[in-house]
This record gives C-alpha cells, sequence and structure tokens, in this order.
C-alpha cells in the first residue's frame, strides 16, 4: 500500500478474546460496515442488529441511552445534542396539523417558544395554564381533544411543583400523551407515576461540569419506536464525544445530586432569613406552598433556587456584579422567566 493511501486505512487492533477495557470506547465512526451488502441489505431491513450511520445510532449513544432509560425506569431512550432539541424534536414527532398540546406558563421559556411558534407554524394549537391551574387543565382535557401535555417539575425558574399523579390521571383519562421535562428532578426521580415520556437536558445534571451539552427522550420502546424515524431525520443527534464525556459525569450523578440538593437547602434557608430578600423560590423549603407535594413525589427537591430581592429590579443590578464565589451566567430580569412570581 502506498504510504498515502495506507494513512486511510491505519492498522485495526481490536481486544484479544477476553480481554476488554473497563471504561467503554468512543466509537467516532460515521459509517459502520457488515461483511457484505446482504448483512447490510438485511440490517436496513430490520432484519438483524448492529449499526450503521450514527445519525441513527451509535454505539456509545447506545450504552448512555440504556443506562439513563434504566435509571428513570424505562425501557428505551434518544439521545440528542441538546435538551431543547430534545423537547422540540419529541413534540414534532407527536404532533400533527390540527393537534392541540396543553403546556404551562412556568415552563422554561424555550419549551414554550416550542409551542407558541414552532408547533402553531404547522397548525398545532395550544393552552397556556399555569401549573398549579388542576381546574384549568381539567377543564381543557374534558373539553379540547389534546394530544399531549408538556410540563416540568420543578419548574424552571420558579421551582413550582406539578401534581404529577393529578395531571398524569387526567392526560391518560383524556386520551393524552403525558410529556415530562425532569430535568430539575433528576433520573431517579418521578418514575414511579405513569408518564409517557421523560425528557431531560443532559446539560445539568447529567454532565456535571458545565462543558457539555446533550439531551435525552425516555419512554417505552413502543413510543420510541414511534417517534424515532422523525427524530432522527430532524438530526439533532448527540456527538459520541459528548456521550462519552456525559456517561463519565454520570458516575458522580448521585454523590452530586445529594450534595447539591444539600447546598441548595442551605442557600434557600440562608437567603430566607435576610431582610433583604423578599422571596425565596425553593420546594424544599416548609414556607414553599407546595412543599409537602414535593417531599411525597421527589425525596429531595433539587438544586434550583431562584429568589426576590427586597429592592426590586434596581438593587439587583447593584447586587450581581458584587457576587464573589457564585459566577453570573444571565443578566438579571425584572421578571423572572417572563412570569411575575
Ligand atoms: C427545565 C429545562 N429543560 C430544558 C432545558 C434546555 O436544555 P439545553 O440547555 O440542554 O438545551 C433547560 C435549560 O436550562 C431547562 O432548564
Amino acid at each position: 500500500m502506498k504510504k498515502g493511501t495506507r494513512v486511510n486505512h491505519p492498522p485495526r487492533v481490536s481486544l484479544p478474546e477476553g480481554n476488554r477495557s473497563l471504561v467503554g470506547p468512543i466509537h467516532s465512526s460515521v459509517k459502520f460496515a457488515f461483511e457484505d451488502v446482504a448483512e447490510t441489505a438485511r440490517h436496513l431491513q430490520g432484519r438483524r442488529d448492529g449499526f450503521f450511520y450514527s445519525r441513527t445510532s451509535n454505539p456509545t449513544l447506545r450504552e448512555l441511552e440504556l443506562l439513563l432509560a434504566e435509571l428513570q425506569g424505562r425501557e428505551d431512550c434518544l439521545l440528542t445534542g441538546s435538551g431543547v432539541a430534545a423537547v422540540s424534536a419529541c413534540l414534532l414527532a407527536l404532533c400533527r396539523s390540527g393537534d392541540h398540546v396543553l403546556g404551562f406558563i412556568e415552563s422554561y421559556g424555550p419549551t414554550r417558544y416550542v409551542l407558541q411558534h414552532l408547533l402553531a407554524k404547522f397548525g398545532v394549537t395550544h393552552t397556556l395554564l399555569s401549573i398549579e391551574d388542576k381546574a384549568g387543565m381539567e377543564r381543557v382535557l374534558a373539553g379540547t381533544p389534546t394530544r399531549a401535555v408538556i410540563f416540568e417539575s420543578p419548574t424552571n425558574p420558579v421551582t413550582k411543583i406539578a401534581d404529577v399523579q393529578h395531571l398524569t390521571d387526567q392526560a391518560s383519562r383524556a386520551g393524552a400523551l403525558t410529556v415530562m421535562d425532569n430535568t430539575f428532578a433528576g433520573f431517579h426521580n418521578h418514575g414511579s407515576y405513569p408518564v409517557d415520556i421523560f425528557l431531560h437536558s443532559l446539560t445539568k445534571f447529567a454532565s456535571g461540569h458545565g462543558d457539555v451539552m446533550g439531551g435525552a427522550i425516555i419512554a417505552s420502546k413502543r413510543l420510541i419506536e414511534r417517534m424515532k424515524k422523525d427524530i432522527v431525520t430532524l438530526g439533532p443527534t448527540l456527538d459520541p464525544h459528548a456521550a462519552f464525556l456525559i456517561q463519565r459525569g454520570m458516575r458522580t450523578y448521585f454523590l452530586r445530586y445529594e450534595r447539591q440538593c444539600a447546598t441548595a437547602l442551605q442557600i434557600a434557608r440562608l437567603l430566607a432569613a435576610d431582610p433583604r430578600v423578599a422571596r425565596v423560590h425553593y420546594p424544599g423549603l416548609e414556607s414553599h406552598p407546595q412543599h409537602e407535594l414535593a417531599r411525597r413525589q421527589m425525596g429531595e427537591f433539587g438544586a434550583v433556587v431562584s429568589f426576590e430581592l427586597a429592592g426590586g429590579h434596581d438593587e439587583s443590578d447593584r447586587f450581581a456584579p458584587r457576587l464573589v464565589t457564585a459566577q453570573r451566567g444571565e443578566r438579571l430580569l425584572p421578571t423572572i422567566g417572563g412570569l411575575r412570581a
């Protein structure tokens, strides 16, 4: 082989029989080959296992998918390049023109954007209620055929708690699928409720170090199968290197989760005791209106705390630049997430 050709066909080293690496490899190959064309055809017809093209499936991603599905207590998972990709791809795959989706005003801004702008472009209508408005949910679900209900708990950033049992009962009675963005609660929470589809931003608890983005859609095999063709055709695939980093992050998930929740509670208590703070939003505080519901549903209370200064927006502008240990990541807004909390 000429050297110019050889560099394109380097020596391959496979592990000998009985010899294994303790950490899974990063399969960065875009393409995977079979022994011959007949085997490739069998794979493409769904008659044999294997991998073909990384946009559709990849062994490094698959290891992480199986881990996350198991932690969340469901059968299958599809990874995406960000949490928002998981939200938009999932809803685009579930809905068709003329469908109606129930969402909530306390949800993450881009999730509301998907309902209000992206799905609206394709003739999917929506209703936005407060996550606390149980009567409204019952009224909407009884009166309007609804394809899906998408909700979060705790919500970002005002940490309101959805009553998951009530919501899933109402939705299943109305024949609507429940889609829960479980990012703020974590993979080990809410799995015992009959939620149809869990979404996660892996950018947060999973990766854990603020240096890699990802998303996950977790559900039964049947639902993942139903959505998969549409989702992989939208092309939001996670990069195998990112999948590897997230999988590494997951090794310390429980350690970090516990410590972060404990720290969040300490910070929330400290803030709540300070007269310069008007209001603290953290479900772990006994003063949180849904503290008991959060305790019943989650065990821990999550790692996100938000608060409002007594001095209002002007005081926030003075306060934020004076932070020493906490890093300022965002411009502070006069309202939280577009909501008057
Ligand atoms: C609850 C929730 N869902 C989804 C996302 C989106 O995740 P990503 O930033 O990975 O796109 C976020 C990000 O902050 C979030 O807080």
